[in-house]
Parts: structure tokens; sequence; C-alpha cells
């Protein structure tokens, strides 16, 4: 687990670099900001592109056995009905009638003060790393303020989901300290609601979706009838997703408006689902690996079978650690064949597929791997944050940002830095090299400030390698630039050719 005092510290350089560099700025800023909500900046927005399209091409466009798709964002309103999302996709909501603050009842804990094996009255914290800590401060405060006598019990935490009638009104509320004004959980839908057309009715509501793989359920029908697809297979799609989150938080990862990545992989009925499931699983996570995220931050949590929703067959998350504690990055679940029955019966066209050995129809089972494309910006950017002391030209120990990322997600490949702005044989040579680079890459050119800056400005945005157009280059035969690069800091020469192939060798 990390330090909270580091990890609070970590939180707030990521954002902070976020903001300075362009990466990610608050929703509507000039207003105020809308919580919940992000806007990707400059720097941001090909990070965020690369992750995705590094996703597609592996996903979709390099394998066989994986087509792609875009549905609508707004669907049916019977699609939500079917898929259980109107009567189930809630979260359990607790009001505190006080300060009129909001919790969801899941992240939201409590526990008796026993003393002497008494009740003496009870303690709450919101879901941290330091719950349990908390709570039992809490209880030694507790305790200490109302002069009690005798043994303090080690605290029981239970989430306020366990709280019974009687104990709802003795739970203070975490933002006034005082008992009585928490309301007991009630279900709150995450889905937000629109009108469709010009009334504004029962009869015209409709949902964003709050996810994207009903889309690949819904349309299933169309793609095995219009394509050549035979199981098993799998039918991809990356677009928004919206759920009116209770608590958003974390940054970007938990928002009210974000991208998901899924795949629905359609398996025969008595296919052996088991090894199916793992074998995304570890796909998912060489993915991961693919583009830098190391092994150590990665981790995997089975979903206890009692956990598991009835049709569900096993689900296991990827972990990420990221720096408030180990939380989901990707679930992949082994979901048997609930949603295309479910559509089947609610549309009343069957959702089967031929199986030519028995010839007999069967509705195919299916294995999600589902993403946010938010989230694993986020922990790109904290595996890849780092900060450290490094030499200058002169000898002097200076501090450096650096985001490790890796070349294939990189926001810019490449930096091309003329030594000198007001030299033309320079900057046409520099201009040359760039102008061919950006046919294929994202490449910056710069030429403002001591060559030692641009390198930091570079570092800071994640640029893997800069080259450096320099009197060499001009002068002794063999046009070659100086190449830096970024995480060592090694220089060498290196010809355009030699660059353009290690640009193939890195960036696919
Ligand atoms: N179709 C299955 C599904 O949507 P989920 O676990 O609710 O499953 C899948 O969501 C992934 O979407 C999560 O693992 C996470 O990466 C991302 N995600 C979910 N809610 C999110 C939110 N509020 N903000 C950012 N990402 C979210």
């Amino acid at each position: 687990m990390p330090d909270s005092a580091d990890s609070s510290n970590l939180m707030e350089a990521l954002v902070s670099l976020a903001k300075r560099r362009g990466f990610i700025y608050q929703s509507s800023e000039i207003y105020g900001g809308l919580n919940g909500f992000f806007d990707y900046g400059p720097l941001g927005v090909e990070l965020k592109r690369n992750i995705r399209d590094c996703w597609w091409r592996d996903m979709v466009q390099r394998r066989e056995d994986v087509v792609g798709i875009e549905t609508s964002i707004i669907m049916h309103p019977k699609v939500w009905e079917a898929s259980g999302h109107v009567a189930g996709f809630s979260d359990p909501l607790v009001d505190c009638k006080v300060s009129k603050q909001r919790y969801r009842a899941d992240q939201l804990f409590f526990a008796a003060v026993v003393v002497d094996g008494k009740t003496a009255g009870y303690v709450s914290a919101l879901e941290s790393e330091r719950t349990a800590a908390e709570l039992q401060e809490a209880a030694e405060t507790f305790k200490r303020k109302k002069a009690l006598q005798g043994a303090l019990e080690p605290v029981k935490v239970r989430e306020f989901t366990e709280a019974t009638e009687a104990e709802i009104p003795l739970v203070p509320s975490p933002a006034t300290g005082e008992p009585g004004s928490l309301t007991a959980p009630r279900a709150f839908n995450m889905m937000f609601q629109t009108n469709v057309g010009a009334m504004s009715d029962a009869s015209s509501v409709a949902y964003l979706r709050p996810e994207t793989a009903q889309g690949m359920f819904v349309d299933f029908k169309n793609v095995v009838d219009t394509t050549r697809v035979k199981l098993p297979f799998g039918i991809a799609q990356i677009g928004k997703s919206f759920r009116n989150e209770i608590t958003p938080r974390n940054f970007i990862f938990r928002s009210r408006e974000f991208e998901q990545m899924e795949m629905e992989y359609f398996i025969h009925e008595d296919a052996d689902w088991a090894k199916a499931h793992e074998e995304w699983i570890m796909w998912c996570e060489n993915w991961l690996k693919s583009i830098g995220l190391p092994e150590s931050h990665l981790s995997r949590y089975a979903h206890p079978k009692e956990k598991l929703a009835f049709y569900s067959r096993g689900t296991v998350d990827i972990m990420f650690k990221y720096p408030f504690g180990v939380q989901e990055l990707w679930g992949i679940a082994a979901r048997g064949n609930y949603d295309l029955t479910q559509h089947a019966n609610a549309s009343g066209k069957p959702q089967e597929m031929f199986d030519e050995a028995t010839k007999k129809k069967f509705v195919p089972h299916v294995i999600e791997p589902a993403v946010g494309t938010d989230r694993i910006f986020l922990a790109v950017l904290t595996a890849a944050y780092a900060v450290e002391d490094v030499k200058d030209e002169k000898g002097n120990v200076e501090q450096r940002t650096v985001l490790r990322l890796s070349p294939r997600i990189a926001p810019v490949k490449v930096a091309v830095l003329p030594l000198l702005k007001n030299k033309e044989q320079l900057t046409n040579r520099a201009r040359a090299l760039f102008e061919k680079l950006k046919r294929n890459y994202a490449v910056q050119y710069d030429d403002g400030g001591a060559i030692g800056k641009r390198y930091r400005r570079q570092d800071e945005a994640g640029t893997p390698w800069c080259v450096t157009i320099d009197f060499d280059t001009i002068e002794k035969p063999g046009d070659t630039f100086t190449l830096r690069e970024r995480d060592s800091m090694t220089q060498k020469r290196i010809t355009e050719a030699e660059l353009f192939q290690l640009l193939a060798e890195h960036v696919y």
C-alpha cells in the first residue's frame, strides 16, 4: 500500500502536470467546472487516441476473429429494459439531511464503539486506504471525549449497506460528525435520461448508454448475417458511456462521461468457457504490458462466486496500483448467454446460430473484456511519472520531471531540434527532416531556448527521442544527427534511415 501522504502528493503532481502540459483540463473550467466531466488538451488527446488506436489495431485489425462496430449512444429504451439496466443499474445512495452531502452506502463505513462489552455509540469514515485506522482513531476519540472508563474493543468495520434500521440514526454523518442526519440507503439509477423528439413526456424518455456492450448484443444478428464470422468470434466497439455516478472521484478514474473499449467474444454453448476466459485475461494483461504498464503494478481479483450476478460464470478484474490504492482497471466477465437471450425474449427476434455438426440452433455464450480508456490513461500517467536528479551541461544538479511513456502511446514520438534557430543551414536540414517524419508520425519542431531546456520540455511531455541537427550534421560527412534518448539521456549519432528504422521497430 502506498503511504497516504506520498500517494496524495503523487496524485496532486499528476493532476498538476496534466493541467500544466495540456493533457487534461476540468470541463467548463471558466464556469467553475462540472464534477465528473473532463476535457483532454492537445497532448492528452494524442495520448488517448494512441491508447485507443493501439487497442483497435491489436484487438480488431490484427485479429482474424474480431470485427469492429460503432453503435449509437442513444438506443431504443427497450434495450435497457431487456438488459436489466432500467430495473437494476443502481448504486445505494445515502443522503445527509443536514449537510446535503450524498454518499454511496458501499463507500461509507461505520463501526460500533464497544467499551467493556457495551456499545457506547458509533463512528463513521469514508472509503480510503486508511478506513480501518480512521475508524479506530475515531473510536478512541469518542471514548476520550465522553470520558468513558473501561477497555475499548478493536473496531469491526462494516459497510453502511449493512446498518440495521435501529443503527442508521445512530451513525454520525461524515460531513457533520453528528448522528441523526443519514437516510437509509436507497437505489439510485445511474443512467442519464433524456427525451427524444419534440415532446417531453414519459413516452419520449431515452437514456445515454451506460455501457457500449449492449450495442454488440443488439447488432449481433446484423453482424452474423452480413459478414462471414464463424464461432468463436468477437465484436468490438470503442465509444463514450455515461453514468450519473454518485461520487465521481480520483480525477478521471471514476467520471460521469467516459470512454469504454469493449469486446464481446461469442463462443459455442458447449465450448470450454473457463479456458476462453483465462485466454482473454492473459491477452488483456499482455496488452497492458505492451503499452508500457509494469507487471509490478498489475494484479488480478476474482469476484467471489456468491457476489456474481446469477447468470455470470466468473469475473476477473485486472487491478492497477493507482496512487490512491489498488483499483479495477479492466473487467473480464464470462456472461453465459444472458444478454442475447434477454434481447431475443424482449424483441421476439431469435438470437441464435446454427450448429452444422448437431443440426441444432443454439444461443452463443460470451466472454466480455471491458475497459475504460480514461482508466488506462490514468494508469499510464501513474506508471510513467518520475522526478529525478540529473546533471545539466555544466555539471550542476537539477531536477527533471519525466514521463516514461511507451513509444507506442507517447503523444509525440520525436522532437526535431535545430541547435541554433538563426543558422539557416541547420534550420533547413531540421525542417526537411521534420517534414519527412510528420507524414507518418506525430513529431514536434522546437527551436526555442537552450537545448537542455528543450530536452526537459520533451521529457515532461513523454517524448521518447529528440534529434538535434548540429554542426556535425552539416559539416561532417554522413548526414548524421544527435539522437538523445529520454530515459537514459544518452546521446549517439544516427542517420535518417536509422531513425526511421528505430521508429518502425518501436511505434507499432
Ligand atoms: N459491459 C460491462 C461493463 O460496462 P463495468 O465494470 O461497469 O462493466 C467496464 O465497466 C470498465 O469501464 C471498468 O473496468 C472501467 O475501466 C470502466 N469504467 C466503468 N465505470 C467508469 C467510470 N465511472 N469512469 C471511468 N471508467 C469507468
